[in-house]
Order: C-alpha cells, then structure tokens, then sequence
C-alpha cells in the first residue's frame, strides 16, 4: 500500500551544495523513482531561514529561485513531487503558534542542533526568539501534511524528535489528531554529515568550506586541489595518514569500484588506495585529481541541467507557484481537523 508521506525542506540562504546532496537530495531522487509513496513534498524554508536573517531578507528572496533550480537541477520531478514556498502557506504559521504551547523553554535550549548554530552565530547572549522556536515551526512544517518520512542528515535529527514529543503531547491532551514521523539518513555513515572542505565538522555555507552543485569545473578543481589532507605528508614517500584527511573521507563517501576503472585503473578499490597511501610512495596530487574526477562525472550532469534551466526561469517559478498552490490545498483541509481538536473551530458547520 502506498501511504508514505514524504516531506523535506532546506533554508533558502545559499546555493545547495554537496552535502545537501548525499545527505538528503539523493535519497530523495531514489524515493520519487522508486514511486512507493502516497504523496511527496520538497519545499523552501524561507520562513525559517529568516528566523537567522531576518536583517536580510533580500539574500533569502534570491536565494528561493536558486534552490528551486538546484531541485530540478539534481531531477526532482514536478510530475512526482509537490514543491512549495513555506511562507506561502500561513497554516504553517498558525500550527506553530499553538505548538508553542506544548513545548517548553529549557527543552528548546537543549536541542543540540540549535546549540551549535547559536555557537557559531554567537547568539548565546542574546537569542532572538523566533530563531530558538524554529524547531517548533519545523513541527508545523512536519505534521501539517501528515508526514511519515523525511529524508535529511542527522544535524535534523533533534528537529525529527521534537516533532515527535509535539505530536504526543497534542495527541494526550486534544486527542488521537497528528501522526509521528521518521528520518531517513543516507547508508553511508559519512554521507550522513559530510565534513567542509577544510575538515571542519560540517559542509556549511556560513563557513565558506562549500562544494556547490552550481560551481564550475574549473571552481571545482580548484576547491578539490587546494583540499586539506595530511599536514605530515610532505614528500611523495613519506607514509601518509588516511584517518581525518579529507579526501579519503570524500572518496569514501563518493567512490566506487567503477570510478577506479575508468579513472585510476592501477587500484582495485579504495583499500588499496589507502594501503598505499599509508606506506608512502603515493602523492596528493594523484589523489586529489581522481577525487575531481568522481566529483565531476556525478556533478557534470546537475551543472549542465542546471544552466539549461537557469535559461527558463519563467518555468522554474511557475513550478513552484504551481505546487505551493497544491500544498495549501492539502494545509487548509488539515487546518480544519487540527482546529476542530483543539475545539476552536467556531463557525464550521
Ligand atoms: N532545518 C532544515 C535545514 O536547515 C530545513 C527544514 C525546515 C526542514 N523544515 C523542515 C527539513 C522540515 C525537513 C523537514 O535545512
């Protein structure tokens, strides 16, 4: 039977980049192919994304066509999945406000998610208080539409938990209204939160360590040659260190016996590479030059898709006009249920 509901968001303030893309966006792909559901929803987070930007709300306005060409770009299709502007639909507003209620402070302030973001934005002083809610939003974003599935990287996985308490909390005292959901993380353990160029923990815009789907060949090579591998590492022979050198953590997350094949025939697979990496004897360079090339051959296709769509930006909106007017379809029909548990649903017949 098909009765999965699938639904995913990403904040408009950038370019999607790779680890957007094998933390979510391909399984995303292989849901909409595989067809096993009921119902699909991608949409731009632009109200969340404001809960940081609210000072610049022209980067985020940009940034809303971008990553809608960066959905079709990677083939998320129309046909298949309902895509939508989260401001667009003011239920998701209205839900938020009532979820407020069930969740407390000093539960907000735990989320781990949350921490590391008001780290690096040096919020801990003074945390604007849409920003420390925006886990309740995402609670909206998640139950409005019924959702079963979402397919994200584990840094969404506190926001999945909180949604969860919500909904039981709802349910215990307004009665059996909401369902639960679950994440779905990609297989690979690195792919669930690929590290930035530079090693740091996260592949994160506000930290510029970015592989972008709509950066060039030539910005690519250049992001993949200047990569950080073993500081000790200097001459050719020396023995070199796998362990948190980032381009063995790309390969990993990326590569396949195929791509060796084709583009460094002299290894089998990525355990010899290493082997031989660890005694000495093998350079940077050759490394670095096989990792652009694995990054190209699955990158080339999204950035030519890419500057083909970016010709028709008519239809690109379009789309998304289209889908955010389905979706609010489906918000309203949902509102009336989620009014008419909480009994505040006046003047329905
Ligand atoms: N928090 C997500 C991000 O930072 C975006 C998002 C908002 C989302 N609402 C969601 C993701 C609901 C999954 C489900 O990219």
């Amino acid at each position: 039977m098909k009765e999965d509901i699938i639904l995913t968001g990403d904040r408009p303030t950038g370019h999607l980049h790779l680890g957007h893309y094998v933390g979510s966006l391909k399984n995303r792909i292989k849901l909409q192919n595989e067809g096993n559901y009921e119902r699909m929803y991608v949409f731009i987070a632009d109200s969340q994304a404001l809960t940081d930007n609210f000072d610049n709300p022209k980067k985020i306005r940009e940034n809303v066509r971008e990553v809608m060409l960066d959905y079709l770009a990677v083939g998320l299709d129309p046909e298949k999945v309902t895509f939508f502007v989260q401001s667009m639909i003011p239920e998701l507003t209205e839900y938020t406000f009532y979820f407020m209620n069930l969740v407390t402070l000093s539960r907000l302030l735990r989320n781990p998610t949350v921490k590391n973001e008001m780290k690096e934005k040096g919020m801990e002083e003074s945390i604007p208080s849409g920003f420390l809610n925006y886990p309740v939003s995402q609670a909206a974003d998640i139950t409005l539409f019924n959702t079963t599935i979402v397919p994200a990287g584990d840094d969404q996985e506190p926001m999945i938990e909180q949604a969860n308490e919500i909904v039981r909390k709802f349910n215990s005292i307004y009665g059996e209204t909401l369902n639960e959901c679950k994440i779905l993380l990609p297989d690979n353990e690195i792919c669930k939160r690929l590290p930035g160029l530079d090693g740091n923990a996260k592949m994160s815009k506000s930290l510029g360590n970015c592989i972008y789907l709509s950066d060039t060949e030539e910005e690519l090579r250049k992001k993949v040659m200047s990569m950080y591998t073993d500081p000790n590492h200097v001459r050719v022979e020396d023995p070199g260190n796998v362990e948190g050198n980032i381009v063995f953590t790309y390969l990993e997350a990326l590569s396949n016996e195929n791509h060796f094949k084709k583009y460094l025939p002299e290894y089998h697979n990525l355990d010899e590479l290493k082997n031989h990496y660890k005694q000495g004897g093998l350079g940077d360079v050759k490394i670095k030059k096989f990792l652009f090339e694995v990054l190209n051959e699955e990158l080339k296709p999204i950035r030519e898709r890419r500057l083909e769509l970016a010709k028709n930006m008519d239809y690109v909106e379009k789309v998304l006009k289209e889908g955010t007017e389905k979706a609010r379809i489906v918000a309203k029909e949902n509102m009336k249920k989620f009014k008419h548990a909480i009994g505040i649903d006046y003047f329905e017949e």
